[in-house]
Parts: structure tokens; C-alpha cells; sequence
């Protein structure tokens, strides 16, 4: 048990950091059972898994924030929890409830209240469910047996520039997923695919890729771990694919865009339209909103420039978003639930 008093939370990484608890439950002979809390960081799992082998892995990704209040909210948890159920169909694995996915979820922030960070720290609480087939197979074929588990690592923002604007590059020559694919469910595989022009990215200055729908190379899909969206003439515009996973976070923006008379447009976007956005920027629950300064194509070597500050619609979707998941904005859609007791 850690002593959190020496916590530098205004400088942590979006990384793991060790915490106390994290909270697991197996499906077993077609059931789910109770989930437990544990401190052991370890699984020990059977090396014909399924997952280790065919790729049964699905994940999420939500925060805990620490109000102005003192007040501790999980944002849209209940689309996390539907969200893992599509991953879990789309890849043949048991399906979490939505009742044990709260049981989870609230258990181990609850077990790991020392970690959440303070207000104002710009750090928060990140949750990780994840799940996998753990049962042996050797055929490909699903697993028997599921893991489903929850764990939780205070963090800093993803990239690390924070709300400033970054440079991202786009790819042509790699594909994340195909259109009919698994794109649009969170699979690690996904991820696997991604490595390889994202460290070629990192390593030439770039923080993210921004990848093109992988059939015709014309259209925007989103950008790495995070959605893309563009503003113009006073509107969001954001792509619409089959390979791009549906953000919760851009869902949130696009009807916050709507709450502040923007108009909303989920459509194809090609990739000619970059130029004429008066703002850019990549959503998700990692990256928050981060504003994308300068986008460059390697193939063309050819940079468009939104500007080294964030824009000023950026700037109102920002404030507004994290005011309402740190509760100084009213919650006009019960997006976010309080975690009673700590
Ligand atoms: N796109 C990808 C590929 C992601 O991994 C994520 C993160 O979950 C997002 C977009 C953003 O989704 P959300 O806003 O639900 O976190
Ligand atoms: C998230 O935003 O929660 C994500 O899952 C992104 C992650 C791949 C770092």
C-alpha cells in the first residue's frame, strides 16, 4: 500500500502506475461469477488462451475525475459497458453485463480512492477494463473460458503537449483496419496493426498518425487513438467510417457542439478538405480534445497549418467538456455519475 502523499500528480505520464486493488471475475461454464479484488498484478493464465493466440481481447477506457466539489465522477460509463459488449460480439466472446460491468468499475475505484488525483491537477483517474479469452483452444475457435477484469493508474494527459496544438502525420502506407474489419469495435488487435506507423511517427516528432479509410486512401478516419474532427463556417464536422471506433467522447462533443449552436456533420470527410477547416483537432478519453496545429503528409510532403494556439471553438468544447466531467458545468444530459462514498 503506497503512500500517495509524494505523488507529483500535476506531472504524471498517461502511463501504469502501481495502485492497490484490481478487481477480476471469470465466465466459467457459460456463467459469470462474483468479482473479486486483488492486489496482485499478475495473471497467471493457461498458454493455449485464446487470447494469446487468435486475438480474444477487447478493452475500454474511461476516467474517474475529481470535482471542484470533492465530488469523484465517472463520465458515460453506461456507453463503455455497451461499448465492451459490441467488442465482445464482434470477436465471439462472453459478453459482460452491464450490471457486473458497474460492480466492477465502482469496486475498484472505491478500493483505489487514494489515487484519484486532486482537482485542478489536470490528472485523473484512468480505468481500464479489459477482457479476454482465457480458456485453451488450439483450432481457431473461441474460447470457453473469459477473464474479465478492471484496473485503474492515475494519469496525465495522453499527449503529453496537454491542450496545446500538435503535429500529426498522415499514413498512406499502413492500414489500421479494414472497412468491413474490426475497426469499429476496441480489439487489440486494432492497436498491433497501428504500432508500426506510430512509432514511426513518434520518432520523426510527430505526436499521432491521422489514418485514411483503408480502400481508397480519400477519406479521413481518425487520428491513432483518438477521433478526428474539424471546424468550419461554425460546424463540427467529424467522419463518419465502418473502421473508426465510435467515440464517446466525440459523441459528447458533437452534442455539446449542437448545446452551443454549432451545427454537426457526421459524413465522409476527404482528405482535400483538411485545408479549409479554420480548426482542427483528435478526441477521446485519453487525449481529452487535443488541438492538431499542423498535419503532414509524407508521401506529398506537404504541411497544413491550423496555428500554433487552440482555436476558439476547441477552446469552448474543452472547458465545456471538463466542466461537466469535473462538475463546474451543469450536467444538462446526466452524462456523469457520482461515486458515493469516497
Ligand atoms: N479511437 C480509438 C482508436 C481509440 O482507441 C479511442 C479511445 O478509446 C478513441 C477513438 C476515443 O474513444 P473514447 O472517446 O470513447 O475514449
Ligand atoms: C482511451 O482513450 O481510453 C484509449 O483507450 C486510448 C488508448 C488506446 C490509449
Amino acid at each position: 500500500m503506497k503512500n500517495t502523499e509524494n505523488i507529483d500528480w500535476g506531472n504524471l505520464p498517461f502511463g501504469y502506475f502501481k495502485t492497490d486493488y484490481n478487481v477480476r471475475c471469470y465466465y466459467r461454464d457459460g456463467k459469470w461469477g462474483k468479482p473479486e479484488a486483488t492486489s496482485s498484478e499478475y495473471i497467471s493464465v493457461h498458454m493455449a488462451a485464446t487470447a494469446l493466440h487468435y486475438g480474444q481481447e477487447a478493452f475500454e477506457g474511461l476516467k474517474a475525475y475529481r470535482g471542484k466539489d470533492g465530488k469523484v465522477r465517472l463520465f458515460r460509463w453506461q456507453e463503455n459497458a455497451r461499448r465492451l459488449q459490441n467488442s465482445a460480439k464482434g470477436i465471439m466472446m462472453a459478453e459482460v453485463p452491464a450490471a457486473l460491468f458497474e460492480e466492477a468499475i465502482f469496486k475498484v475505484v472505491e478500493l483505489n480512492a487514494k489515487y484519484i488525483p486532486p482537482y485542478g491537477t489536470g490528472a485523473t483517474l484512468y480505468l481500464r477494463p479489459l477482457l479476454f479469452g482465457s480458456g485453451p483452444q488450439v483450432g481457431v475457435k473461441p474460447a470457453e473460458e473469459y477473464l474479465f477484469m478492471v484496473f485503474v493508474t492515475p494519469v496525465g494527459p495522453y499527449f503529453k503537449e496537454g491542450f496545446k496544438p500538435v503535429a500529426v502525420e498522415v499514413v498512406r502506407d499502413y492500414d489500421r483496419a479494414a472497412p468491413k474489419g474490426t475497426g469499429h469495435i476496441k480489439v487489440g488487435g486494432n492497436y498491433a496493426a497501428g504500432m508500426r506507423p506510430a512509432e514511426r511517427a513518434h520518432k520523426d516528432g510527430f505526436a499521432s498518425v491521422l489514418f485514411l479509410d483503408a480502400k481508397e486512401k480519400k477519406y479521413i478516419d481518425e487520428a491513432g487513438p483518438a477521433n478526428f474532427f474539424g471546424i468550419k463556417n461554425n460546424t463540427y464536422v467529424t467522419p463518419q467510417s465502418t473502421s473508426i471506433l465510435p467515440s464517446i467522447t466525440n459523441m459528447s462533443l458533437e452534442q455539446i457542439a449542437r448545446d452551443i449552436g454549432l451545427s454537426v456533420e457526421r459524413r465522409p470527410v476527404p482528405l482535400e478538405e483538411l485545408e479549409t477547416f479554420e480548426e482542427a483537432g483528435a478526441c477521446g478519453t485519453a487525449a481529452i480534445i487535443s488541438p492538431i496545429g499542423k498535419i503532414y503528409d509524407r508521401i506529398l510532403d506537404k504541411t497544413i497549418s491550423y496555428g500554433d494556439k487552440p482555436g476558439p471553438v476547441s477552446i469552448k468544447l474543452y472547458e465545456t467538456l471538463r466542466g461537466i466531467q469535473e462538475g463546474t458545468v451543469e450536467d444538462t444530459h446526466q452524462w456523469t455519475t457520482v461515486v458515493n462514498g469516497i
